[in-house]
């Protein structure tokens, strides 16, 4: 079975530093290759305050801090992705971008390493279809926070080698994740069932039955989720969510995957939640309000 020693992580979005924390962390040489210097900074930047705040909490030491950064090796060259034993793609959720990326990865790693994605919901035996190693590429679905959150989602599809499943499953685990199994259908296991419930909690306030706090209210205690479906919808990203039902939807043909007017009209005027400052709530105070879209 293939070893891994050196994995590469491309893309340093929220994604993409989380997985490159994480990988980091468990021991592994981890590459991170971002476009632009700008967006590489920014998630250095991001695991750096993790790794403080976790010093900070006497949940890590000073040295240990210090060796998973020495261990992380940021990057705008491709060609630094050499001698990555896995490469996992964590970039913008686009067909054609994933596609080009892993076209001129291959060109760069040997032939015998392991492609990932961590794609939410395009189809992984496109993605394979689209590489020079089909049975070598499997999907590596991470959540956000990933240094937080247990799960993998490790999804196999048709091409998928036994091998390279094993590997990427045993990867997941020795990253301190609690990795799942999942066949290749659109949203995998959590996303299929996530997003239409996220979608009918939006249904279900524009049917005027509750208020956005109260039904996120009424999902926090009644059911005890960390978060209501307006919160969390809000913390993922309002745009990731809409691109996430617009896939679903023509996958599915299913009017419970279909994007609500409500989330299309806050996608179409940049209200995406908490990283524009504004979604169901407006983040610009010390407590979040009902943001001025849906008042
Ligand atoms: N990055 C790193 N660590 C973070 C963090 C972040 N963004 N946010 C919180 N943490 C850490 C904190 O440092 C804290 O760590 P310690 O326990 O070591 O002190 C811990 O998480 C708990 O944080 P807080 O006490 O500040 O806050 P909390 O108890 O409210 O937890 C939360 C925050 C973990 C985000 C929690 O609210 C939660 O689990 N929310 C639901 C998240 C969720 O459902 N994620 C999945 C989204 S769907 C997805 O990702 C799939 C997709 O494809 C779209």
């Amino acid at each position: 079975m293939t070893e891994i020693r050196k994995v590469g992580v491309v893309g340093a979005g929220l994604m993409g530093s989380g997985i490159a924390q994480v990988s980091a962390a468990a021991g592994y040489d981890t590459v991170v290759r971002e476009v632009e210097q700008g967006f590489l900074d920014r998630g250095m930047a991001r695991i750096e305050k993790n790794l403080d705040r976790a010093v900070a909490k006497e949940k890590l030491g000073p040295g240990e801090r210090d060796a998973i950064a020495g261990r992380l090796h940021p990057t705008v060259d491709l060609a630094d992705l050499a001698g990555c034993d896995l490469v996992i793609e964590a970039i913008t959720e686009n067909l054609e971008a994933k596609h080009e990326l892993f076209g001129a990865v291959g060109g760069v790693c040997e032939d015998d390493a392991v492609f990932a994605s961590n794609t939410s919901s395009l189809s992984i035996t496109e993605l394979a279809a689209g590489t020079d190693r089909p049975d070598r590429f499997v999907g590596l679905h991470f959540f956000n926070p990933v240094p937080v959150m247990p799960l993998v989602e490790v999804v196999r599809c048709g091409q998928t080698s036994k091998e390279t499943f094993d590997v990427a499953f045993a990867f997941a685990k020795s990253v301190g994740k609690s990795p799942i199994a999942c066949g290749d259908n659109t949203g995998f296991v959590v996303n299929r069932l996530l997003v239409p419930y996220m979608l009918d909690a939006i249904r279900a306030y524009e049917s005027g039955i509750a208020s956005i706090p109260d039904i996120d209210k009424g999902l926090r205690l009644g059911c005890g989720y960390p978060m209501g479906p307006f919160t969390l919808g809000d913390f993922v990203g309002l745009d990731t969510l809409y691109h996430i039902t617009e896939i679903m939807y023509n996958e599915y043909k299913e009017a419970r995957f279909a994007s609500p007017p409500l989330l299309r009209r806050m996608f179409l005027a940049g209200y995406h939640g908490r990283k524009t400052g504004k979604g169901f709530y407006d983040y610009s105070g010390p407590e979040p309000v009902v943001s001025d879209f849906v008042k």
